[in-house]
């Protein structure tokens, strides 16, 4: 876990929250998180919603829920656009979906949280674009609010560039007065404080408010932010110590720079786990991916989805590695792995592609340049190079010689190859399933076989070989 954020006090309302010996639970026991992802998101030009565009290999928007989800140990409310099921679709289970019927601003977002759902507590509002927040940011607005009593808490950051971004405006006591919005700040010098998009309201305080907004601004819009003009003096902002936390997507250069931010702190806490990432800057690991103590990520590694590796491996370079769950000590060279699961020792080697519904024991190894499908390979088995193993059950301690391939395809159907324990399968074979090749059975080298082999027994499926005496002379002779 990443240390706690610590905070600055750097204006007088600048607050410092108490020790988190403050009892997490008794602050956050009845919080409840609204998070706002109803909007158009038409700077990302995409036909897809901007809080689903992936980051880590994860939705934004799943990001922003683990953070608010996990701070007030409550299912997070998500205002979603009526025309986006696939918002609520995504959601589901982690956050209950409310709909805005019309996107015309943050404040109305909130205000779409039907009656049912309005604690007078404290309720936090995050905003779906902001995937770097932390749990540990919006425990601490949390423990401010109890501490403070405020009607607000907000977090505010003063970023390198704030453009964009609405500004906090600080009376002569240095006390927040109000937001201004980027585009309807007056000409002349601006604050640089500016408004990250999360906060914690005390719920009797915040919902009258959003009765009184007005759309009389730049954008036309009821801004959530004009609730702290009325609910001033009594809010609090607390600045964030790490910028970052505040960086809003709202475009695809933005999404960028989110996903690099968040791709070095995955890394960063694997590193600090142990795990050896021999160049951060060319590996990509993503959230959900869990690596084991003492494994290598070589450079140009990509670590995709639920990927679980064990310890003691070495991965890449130039791996990728997606829904693969494998065991430890396991190889894998400049190749492909989805969809698998791989037992302790398997050794992968360079172009090779291990395809969804594959299952390889402990002590499995492949060649160069080899394929296996939708199969099952028994402890000890070795695939060669070049070989193309699709639709199989091989049983252990079987050698499938270079250049195999099971022809699991007849044009209209597929089927299996079963090849029993200790089987040994010559280069070149090509076995057309379906197929069965008993225990210990052999296979010459370049046949082809069309009928089960039974236990022990050779198949030999190939032209015999015809020798010509001479033949060459004799051609030598007619050319001349
Ligand atoms: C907002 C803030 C700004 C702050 C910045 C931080 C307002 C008015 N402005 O600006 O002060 O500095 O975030 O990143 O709040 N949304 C809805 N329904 C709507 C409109 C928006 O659900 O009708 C959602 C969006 O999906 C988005 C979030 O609210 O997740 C913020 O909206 P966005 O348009 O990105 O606000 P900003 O212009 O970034
Ligand atoms: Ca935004």
């Amino acid at each position: 876990m990443p240390p706690e954020v610590p905070w600055v006090r750097r204006c007088p309302s600048v607050i410092r929250p108490p020790p988190r010996s403050r009892a997490r639970q008794a602050v956050t026991a009845q919080a409840r998180a609204v998070i706002l992802a109803a909007g158009q998101g038409t700077r990302m030009r995409s036909a897809r919603p901007k809080v689903l565009h992936p980051l880590a290999g994860r939705p934004m928007l799943l990001h922003v829920l683990e953070a608010a989800g996990s701070a007030t140990q409550s299912t997070p409310i998500v205002v979603v656009g009526p025309g986006q099921p696939e918002v609520a679709a995504a959601v589901a289970g982690a956050g209950e979906a409310v709909v805005q019927p019309e996107p015309r601003g943050t404040g109305d977002a909130v205000r779409s949280v039907p009656p049912e759902l309005r604690s007078e507590g404290p309720v936090v509002v995050v905003y779906g674009d902001l995937p770097l927040l932390r749990a540990g940011t919006v425990r601490s607005l949390l423990r401010a609010h109890a501490a403070t009593g405020a009607a607000c808490v907000l977090l505010s950051v003063a970023p390198a560039d704030p453009t964009g971004l609405g500004r906090v405006v600080r009376g002569g006591g240095g006390r927040v007065e109000r937001i201004v919005e980027e585009r309807d700040l007056p000409p002349g010098p601006a604050p640089t404080e500016c408004n990250a998009g999360v906060y914690v309201f005390t719920g009797s305080r915040l919902w009258p408010c959003l009765e009184r907004l007005s759309a009389d601004n730049a954008q036309g819009e009821l801004y959530l932010t004009d609730v702290v003009a009325q609910l001033a003096p009594e809010v609090e902002a607390v600045l964030a110590a790490d910028p970052d936390e505040a960086m809003g997507v709202n475009d695809r250069v933005q999404l960028a720079a989110a996903e690099a931010v968040l791709r070095g702190r995955l890394l960063t806490d694997l590193m600090l786990s142990g795990v050896t990432v021999e160049d951060p800057a060319t590996t990509y690991v993503d959230a959900s991916v869990r690596v084991g103590m003492d494994s290598v990520l070589r450079p140009m590694t990509f670590l995709l989805g639920d990927t679980r590796v064990g310890r003691g491996c070495e991965i890449g370079p130039m791996a990728l590695v997606r829904d693969t769950r494998m065991g430890d000590h396991v190889r894998i060279g400049a190749s492909v792995v989805e969809g698998s699961e791989l037992g302790d020792g398997v050794e992968i080697g360079h172009y090779d592609r291990v395809r969804p519904g594959s299952a390889l024991a402990s002590g499995v190894s492949l060649g160069t340049h080899a394929e296996v499908k939708n199969s099952r390979v028994g402890e000890g088995s070795r695939i060669s190079h070049s070989a193309c193993v699709l639709d199989s059950d091989i049983g252990e301690r079987v050698n499938v010689g270079a250049g195999t391939v099971t022809c699991n395809y007849d044009g209209r159907d597929k089927h299996r190859t079963a090849i029993g324990d200790g089987a040994f399968v010559g280069s070149n074979s090509t076995l057309v399933a379906p197929l069965r090749v008993g225990r210990d059975a052999y296979i010459a080298a370049a046949s082809v076989v069309t009928g089960d082999v039974p236990e022990r027994a050779l198949a030999v499926g190939r032209a015999h070989q015809r020798n010509v005496a001479g033949w060459r002379d004799r051609r030598e002779r007619r050319d001349a």
